[in-house]
């Protein structure tokens, strides 16, 4: 793999990994979850042993590949509009231009693709991506190909990912796929399968491997993380059936952790997401022992009350989220939590909102990612659940819960002011080129003056004022990580 430094539309520049030789073009684009940016990676690189450089110019593309998301109707009508602008393409500029859908959407919806949308000629499920080159030469001659197989085993751990759009800096990799969960609202069980877990043999290769070239920052992630189980393969419910060996030589997430951690001593760690009800005290203390696994924990609750934390089948109290959040503050008092909140699920009422507002009153919350329920085909909500929250009734109470995070946010940034922080640099920012662009251990971002400092580089940054998002400040040197 050679390294070409390309400009996107923002003028960042961007490294993106070519093989030298190859000559097909393939534009590849993706919506929703981490997970989702993390698998084209993996089809970038089954692509690229078939002859295909990424480009990032529709124009140009001799393959256009979306991997989509389900989760929201939204997500799948930003889905369906990408479509038509490749089949305008296709029309003005590119009538040999091929185009397939990945993961979730394709999933859902199978072959029922290929006859709603006519652009479309390839439907690929999130485990069938190996499966790529033999559906290609079908549509290489002029036939659509579907594969959307589930898979009991399937990781991808034997596939060394290509880094698209990478700061060369900060990297994601996938530990566990699936979800064994069925939280009611939840379309993401139907469309990713069963929960199996990847060996840690193979996660650790690619922590090392992204280490020495270069990368300072990993992401380990699942829909589930504190779920992971290793023991020897296979899917997470059918770990009853191990042998003793098996179960005495298992690996958990704690210790998969540690694993990381320990391997490479100053690269960062971060994971996502994870489950409360599968969040162990030996997860808190891994974090507490080890300095270069970040304090933030994504920890979504979806509401605060128990009949509605019921309905959704998440499978803890109120009372036992705030025992784990004292728990996590007790021993890591500047941990950051952040939270997904579902607004105006199925018989939600006022007083159900209002513990949802309680609850985030007591947690104060760093960030946030907030929803109005949108029932989705298929889920056990959707068949057993009126959606009968009236539009504007859940836009209100959404309103009211973002307008709450925003000001909680503000209060947690507040905190930093006056404070000497480590912050990895990532990028130049946004606003200004003359300023860097990173976050620290809390993932807030930080935007400072760039000094002699550059990409990659840890540097101690005094913060000095801050918005609900971002704080601001100025390098004070670089710190002891680097
Ligand atoms: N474990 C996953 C969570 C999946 S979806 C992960 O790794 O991110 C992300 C968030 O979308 C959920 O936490 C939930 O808040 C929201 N969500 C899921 N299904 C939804 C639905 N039907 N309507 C509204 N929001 C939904
Ligand atoms: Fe979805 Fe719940 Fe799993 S939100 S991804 S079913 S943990």
């Amino acid at each position: 793999m050679e390294k070409i430094i390309d400009e996107n539309k923002q003028g960042e520049s961007l490294i993106l990994e070519q093989k030298e030789g190859n000559k097909r073009k393939l534009f590849i684009e993706s919506y929703g979850c981490q997970m989702n940016f993390s698998d084209s990676e993996i089809v970038a690189s089954i692509l690229a042993d078939q002859g295909f450089n990424t480009t990032q110019n529709l124009e140009d593309a001799d393959l256009v590949l979306v991997n989509t998301c389900s989760i929201r109707d939204k997500a799948e009508q930003t889905v369906r509009k990408r479509l038509e602008k490749y089949n305008a393409v296709k029309q003005q500029h590119n009538p040999h231009m091929k185009v397939g859908v990945l993961g979730c959407m394709a999933e859902r919806l199978k072959s029922k693709f290929l006859e709603e949308e006519k652009i479309v000629d390839l439907v690929v499920g999130p485990d069938a991506y190996k499966d790529l080159p033999n559906l290609l030469a079908e549509v290489d001659e002029g036939r659509e190909a579907i594969n959307v197989i589930l898979s009991k085993e399937e990781t991808y751990g034997d596939v060394s990912p290509v880094r698209l759009n990478t700061n060369g800096v900060t990297a994601f990799v996938s530990i566990t796929r699936g979800c064994d969960n069925m939280c009611t609202f939840c379309v993401v069980p139907f469309t990713r399968g069963r929960e199996r877990s990847r060996d840690p043999q193979s996660i650790i290769e690619e922590v090392n491997d992204l280490w020495n070239r270069g990368y300072k920052e990993i992401t380990l992630l699942g829909q589930n993380v504190d779920s992971y189980l290793w023991y020897g393969g296979g899917l997470k419910k059918d770990f009853d059936k191990a042998s003793d060996l098996q179960k005495a030589t298992a690996v958990n997430f704690a210790q998969l952790l540690a694993m990381c951690a320990e391997a490479q001593p100053k690269m960062r760690f971060r994971f996502s997401t994870s489950n409360p009800q599968d969040f162990t005290m030996d997860v808190i203390k891994t974090m507490a022992e080890h300095k270069n696994i970040c304090n933030y924990i994504h920890l979504p609750v979806q509401s605060g009350s128990n009949r509605i934390l019921k309905a959704m089948n998440r499978l803890h109290t109120r009372e036992e989220y705030i025992e784990l959040i004292d728990n996590i503050k007790g021993l890591i008092p500047d941990c950051a939590i952040s939270q997904d909140m579902i607004a105006g699920f199925p018989t939600e009422t006022e007083e159900d909102h209002q513990d949802t507002l309680s609850l985030m009153e007591y947690v104060k919350y760093d960030f946030g990612f907030m929803f109005a329920y949108s029932e989705r085909p298929g889920t056990l909500a959707e068949r057993k659940l009126e959606d009968d929250i009236p539009f504007d009734v859940k836009k209100r109470r959404l309103n009211e819960i973002i307008a709450l995070q925003q000001k909680h946010s503000l209060l947690r940034t507040k905190a930093h002011v006056g404070k000497i922080e480590e912050v990895l640099i990532e990028k130049a920012s946004k606003r200004s080129d003359a300023h860097w662009s990173g976050r620290n251990t809390q993932n807030t971002v930080v935007v400072f003056p760039k000094g002699n400092y550059k990409v990659g580089d840890f540097v101690n940054v005094k913060i000095t004022d801050c918005t609900s998002a971002t704080l601001i400040g100025e390098a004070v040197g670089y710190s002891e990580n680097n």
